[in-house]
């Protein structure tokens, strides 16, 4: 029989400690370390299968059901209005669920919740017998003065009644007010910036961040409110990344690119009660957020009539559900043999990487004495393998110093034997592509389904010599 494992249970913060310490090292607190036992295997065996049927304590517990009697619960959403807000969280708000918006400090993240705040309080609730049941929304701003909140609003034309503002950073005193407004919805700007008064820990750290979260998001649950968090995510990672909540929450979205572009790309990475992948696109404008739904030819530079320079390829990027038309750019100059330098921004480095090889081996074009920059314009991020072949191409484009034809779309997944494979949703690519007036596809090949578009001149190819061959 296994032997009891003696372990220190500190009575203060709750860490497990092997031996005993007259001080906490977790929670700093003096003489809070209590001995502690762990039941063995056998002891949790017999607790679970006769202690506890004896005493009745597993007939109040949950019972299992089979899985075809239990009631799907119905998802009712709250549309907050903002079409690209509401298809990103899977076609609006689910009552009672916990979202997470994460991004770099400056993105527009406070300006988008504020949005979506002010929204929700004029979006009808739903019909409680047969009364229009419409409850407040509380924003909570923890890092700047309901002031400064104030000013923003006035910016952005939130002044709704529905729409309260506290200016507050303890979370016991926040639920307070949660349970005195009843609001549908709670925006905490930020998580960061709030503690619970009897953890000794800083805000933003570890304890207070998992504790503060936790405390919220079972109030979301019991209540029916839903709760939007906002996390700063630094680029050197140094203060606790909201990464640390990302499994408490339900849904999480995340701001990418970077506030020099007035372009903001929302992207959600998980979420319970929807498709995760999908994008939401807004502009940054003087007054907030506007959506941009036909995202057409954002990221595609028009350039004038000597056409675009070498080096520039058109690609289809399945962004969600959406396609977007990129530009994948390329620059090569040339480098000392061994100390050549390959930078990207916006692709895979180590995907650019393979590319290169391919390229060096199958297309015998020599890089090693090159610098090689690819970059995604516009500040996207595509990580899918289906613009390999305008990598490819880009790169070669550049190095060979012969532009690619205005209007041309390339879409496929390079492999490394040179080979250009098939892609998902290629028709649905080639159609937004033909919508926005690409002349020629290059493509891998489809079997004989090539759908008919007027005016766009289909290539399929099989390596990426022929696709080379042909433009
Ligand atoms: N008057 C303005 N006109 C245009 N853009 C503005 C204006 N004021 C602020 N912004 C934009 O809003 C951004 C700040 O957004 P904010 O929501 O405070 O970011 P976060 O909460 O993510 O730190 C700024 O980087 C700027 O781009
Ligand atoms: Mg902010």
């Amino acid at each position: 029989m296994a032997k009891n494992k003696t372990q220190f249970l500190c009575n203060h913060c709750g860490s497990v400690h092997v031996k005993w310490m007259g001080k906490c090292p977790d929670c700093g607190t003096w003489d809070s370390l209590e001995e502690y036992k762990t039941p063995t295997f056998d002891e949790r065996a017999a607790r679970t299968s006769k202690g506890l049927r004896a005493t009745g304590d597993l007939a109040q517990g949950a019972t299992a059901v089979a899985i075809g009697q239990i009631e799907e619960a119905d998802t009712p959403r709250t549309k907050c209005g903002i079409a690209e807000f509401d298809r990103i969280l899977g076609g609006g708000m689910v009552p009672g669920s916990a979202i997470l918006v994460g991004g770099e400090p400056g993105i527009g993240k406070s300006t988008l919740l504020l949005q979506v705040a002010e929204a929700l309080a004029r979006a009808k609730g739903p019909v409680v017998k047969g009364k229009q049941a419409t409850r407040p929304v509380l924003y909570v701003t923890s890092e700047e003065s309901a002031a400064q909140t104030a000013l923003r609003a006035a910016r952005l034309g939130a002044k709704s009644a529905n729409l309260l503002v506290l200016a507050e950073t303890n979370v016991e005193r926040i639920i307070n007010q949660i349970h005195q407004h009843e609001p549908a919805a709670v925006v905490i700007d930020s998580i960061q910036m709030i503690y619970k008064p009897d953890r000794p820990a800083a805000p933003g750290s570890v304890t207070q961040l998992r504790d503060c979260c936790m405390d919220l998001v079972y109030l979301a649950k019991s209540a029916g409110v839903s709760v939007f968090f906002v996390g700063h995510v630094t680029k050197a990672g140094t203060l606790a990344g909201p990464k640390i909540i990302e499994h408490i929450v339900d849904t999480v979205v995340y701001f990418e690119g970077d506030r020099y572009h007035s372009h903001r790309i929302v992207r959600c990475v998980k979420n319970r009660f929807g498709s995760t992948h999908e994008v939401g696109l807004f502009e940054m404008t003087g007054s907030g957020l506007v959506e941009v739904s036909d995202p057409g030819k954002l990221f595609v530079e028009q350039y004038g009539p000597g056409g675009p320079p070498s080096g520039s390829v058109i690609t289809a990027a399945m962004q969600g559900s959406r396609v977007l038309l990129v530009e994948v750019q390329a620059l090569t100059a040339s480098s000392v043999i061994g100390a050549a330098k390959r930078k990207v921004s916006g692709a895979s480095s180590d995907r650019v990487a393979m590319i290169i090889a391919v390229l060096e081996k199958r297309a015998e074009l020599r890089l090693a004495a090159d610098d090689v920059f690819v970059n995604i314009a516009g500040g996207v991020k595509v990580a899918e393998p289906a613009i390999d072949l305008a990598i490819a191409l880009a790169i070669a484009s550049a190095h060979l110093n012969r532009p690619i034809a205005a209007g041309t779309l390339v879409v496929g997944e390079l492999g490394l034997g040179g080979e250009v494979r098939s892609v998902p949703q290629l028709e649905h690519r080639l159609r937004e592509g033909a919508r926005l007036g690409c002349g020629v596809g290059v493509v891998p090949r489809m079997g004989g389904n090539v759908p008919k578009l007027g005016g766009m001149a289909v290539h399929e190819v099989r390596t990426l010599g022929q696709a080379m061959a042909t433009l």
